[in-house]
């Protein structure tokens, strides 16, 4: 089995996953991930993704440039107090 650990019916995955925030740019995921949309839809598993980040993609969850286009300006670095 590749990337994980078997024990009888239980199956354990060993993701090997980052995220990385490009600047004023997406979320760049490396590492096989399931995206599921709010309504349920699957994706594709792919090995490397660029998400959205700045809202104003057409092919939303992905990023298709549209960020460049519209100068989006993102916060560069994460902010523990904003914890939820
Ligand atoms: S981050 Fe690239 S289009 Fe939104």
């Amino acid at each position: 089995m590749l990337g994980g650990l078997a024990f009888g019916a239980l199956v354990l995955r060993m993701a090997q996953v980052t995220i990385e925030t490009i600047r004023n740019g997406p979320y760049i995921v490396t590492g096989e991930v399931e995206l599921i949309d709010a309504a349920g839809t699957k994706f594709p598993v792919e090995k490397r993704m660029a998400l959205c980040r700045c809202g104003a993609s057409t092919e939303k969850p992905f990023c298709d440039g549209t960020h460049s286009k519209i100068g989006f300006q993102a916060a560069e670095k994460a902010v523990p107090e904003s914890k939820e």
